[in-house]
C-alpha cells in the first residue's frame, strides 16, 4: 500500500485525487499540502479522507518516512524546488506539467532523480489516450513512409480574466504563456513521436490579453531530418489561447499517407502526370491496423499514475521520464528564444545560452503587458483539452 502526498490542492489536484482513489487497494492519500491550507481541508472533506493530514508547507513533511509517492500540483515556478526537495528526501515524485520553467531547473531535477534512484515522472497525460498512443504506434510502424510535414494545432481559448489568477500571466511565476502551459501537451506529443528538431524559428505575440506579460499566441516552424522524418521535413506548431472552439489536432503527412489525432487518414499515389489518385487500399490497411490496436485500461492522469505506481510496486519501467519533460521544455525554450531574438535557433540549446536559466529567459523575452489583477482563486471547474475522438 503506497502512502501518497499531494502538494498544491487547487484545480488540477482533482485529477490526481480522482486517480488515486480509483485504486483503494494500492494507495492511500495521507498528506495534503497547500500554502492556503483551507483549500487542502476542503479536498480532505470533498474526497472523504478523514485520516489525511493537512499542512501549509511541503517542508513540514519532507522527512516523514511514511510517504512513498508525491504528486506536485503547484504553479510552475516552484515545481523544481519542491520536486528536488522530495527526491533528496528519498520519495518518488510525479510533477505536473510544465516540468519546470527552464532547462537549468530540468537538469537539476533529473540529477536529483538519478542520485536518489527514485521514480520521477512529469505529467504528460495525453500519452495515455487511445487516439494519441495508437497514432504513435501507426507512425512507428513506418506504414505512412517518412514524415515530410506535421501540423501541431495546440488551440485553446481563455478569456481575459484567466490571467488575473495570482500566479498566471507573469514570466516569473507562470514561466511563459500558452506555449509553455497549454502547448506543453502537444509539444510533448511531437517530441515523443518525432524527437528533437535541428532548427526552430518562431514568432511570439500577445493579441488579446493586455493584462499579461506572457504570450497568448506563438507560431513556430521546426526543421527535422533523420529518424522518422524525411530530410527537409518541416513541422508547424501553433500555440494559442485565442482560438474559439479549441480544435486541437496533430497531423502527420507521410510520404505515402496522412494520419492524425483525431483519427483521419488520406493516402495519395501519383498518376503518370504526378497528380494525385486516392489510395483507398492503403487507407483501409491503415484504418484496420489503427482499429486493431489495444485500448488502454486507464486513461489520462489515471493512466499515468497507474503506470508510475506499477513501476514502484514491481521495480519495472515507466513511460514518462525527466528526459521527456526536458525535451518538451527545450522545444518550448527554443520557441521563446527564436521568437524573442527574431532568429532561427539551432538545437540543442547549450548551457551557456541565456535562455538556459529562468533569469536569462526573463531578461530576454518580451514582457507584452503589465499584469493587472491578482485573484487568489477562481470558483468553477477547469477543462484539460481534447480527448482527440472527433
Ligand atoms: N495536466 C493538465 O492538463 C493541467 C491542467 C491545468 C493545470 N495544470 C498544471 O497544474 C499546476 C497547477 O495548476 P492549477 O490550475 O491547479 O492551479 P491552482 O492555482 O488551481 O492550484 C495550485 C495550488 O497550489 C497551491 N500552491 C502554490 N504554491 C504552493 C507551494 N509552494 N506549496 C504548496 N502549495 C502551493 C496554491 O495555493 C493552489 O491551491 C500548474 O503547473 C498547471 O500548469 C495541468
Amino acid at each position: 500500500m503506497l502512502n501518497v502526498a499531494i502538494i498544491g490542492t487547487g484545480n488540477i489536484s482533482r485529477m490526481h485525487l480522482d486517480a488515486y482513489v480509483t485504486f483503494p487497494e494500492r494507495c492511500v492519500i495521507t498528506h495534503l499540502v497547500d500554502i492556503y491550507p483551507e483549500k487542502a481541508e476542503q479536498k480532505k472533506k470533498d474526497y472523504k479522507l478523514p485520516n489525511a493530514k493537512v499542512f501549509a508547507s511541503h517542508k513540514e513533511i519532507l522527512n516523514d518516512p511514511s510517504i512513498d509517492l508525491v504528486s506536485i500540483c503547484t504553479p510552475p515556478y516552484v515545481h523544481a524546488e519542491i520536486a528536488i526537495d522530495f527526491l533528496k528526501a528519498g520519495k518518488n515524485v510525479i510533477v505536473e506539467k510544465p516540468m519546470a520553467a527552464s532547462l537549468e531547473e530540468c537538469d537539476a531535477m533529473i540529477k536529483a532523480a538519478k542520485e536518489s534512484g527514485k521514480i520521477f515522472s512529469p505529467i504528460a497525460q495525453n500519452r495515455f489516450r487511445d487516439p494519441i498512443a495508437n497514432l504513435k504506434t501507426v507512425l512507428d510502424s513506418g506504414k505512412i513512409g517518412k514524415v515530410v510535414h506535421a501540423q501541431i494545432d495546440s488551440h485553446w481559448w481563455r478569456g481575459h480574466c484567466y490571467y488575473d489568477l495570482w500566479w498566471r500571466g507573469t514570466w516569473e511565476k507562470e514561466g511563459g504563456g500558452c506555449t509553455l502551459n497549454h502547448a506543453v501537451h502537444h509539444i510533448d506529443m511531437l517530441g515523443w513521436m518525432l524527437g528533437r528538431p535541428s532548427k526552430v524559428s518562431a514568432m511570439i505575440s500577445n493579441a488579446a490579453h493586455d493584462n499579461a506579460e506572457v504570450e497568448d499566441i506563438s507560431v513556430a516552424v521546426m526543421q527535422y531530418g533523420g529518424g522518422a522524418c524525411a530530410k527537409g521535413a518541416l513541422v508547424q506548431v501553433t500555440s494559442s489561447v485565442i482560438h474559439h472552439g479549441e480544435e486541437q489536432q496533430v497531423i502527420f503527412q507521410g510520404e505515402k499517407a496522412r494520419i492524425s489525432a483525431p483519427w483521419k487518414v488520406y493516402a495519395s499515389t501519383p498518376k503518370d502526370n504526378g497528380f494525385p489518385i486516392e489510395n483507398t487500399d492503403l487507407e483501409k490497411e491503415l484504418t484496420a491496423y489503427y482499429e486493431s490496436l489495444p485500448h488502454l485500461t486507464h486513461i489520462a492522469h489515471t493512466g499515468q499514475i497507474d503506470n508510475v505506481m506499477k513501476a514502484i510496486e514491481t521495480g519495472g519501467d515507466f513511460l514518462i521520464k525527466g528526459e521527456d519533460g526536458r525535451l518538451t521544455i527545450e522545444l518550448i525554450t527554443a520557441i521563446f528564444k527564436a521568437g524573442s531574438e527574431g532568429k532561427t535557433i539551432d538545437l540543442p540549446i547549450q548551457k551557456d545560452d541565456p535562455f538556459y536559466t529562468v533569469k536569462g529567459i526573463m531578461a530576454n523575452v518580451p514582457h507584452f503587458y503589465q499584469k493587472t489583477g491578482s485573484v487568489q482563486d477562481f470558483a468553477g471547474n477547469i477543462t484539460v483539452g481534447s480527448e482527440y475522438k472527433k
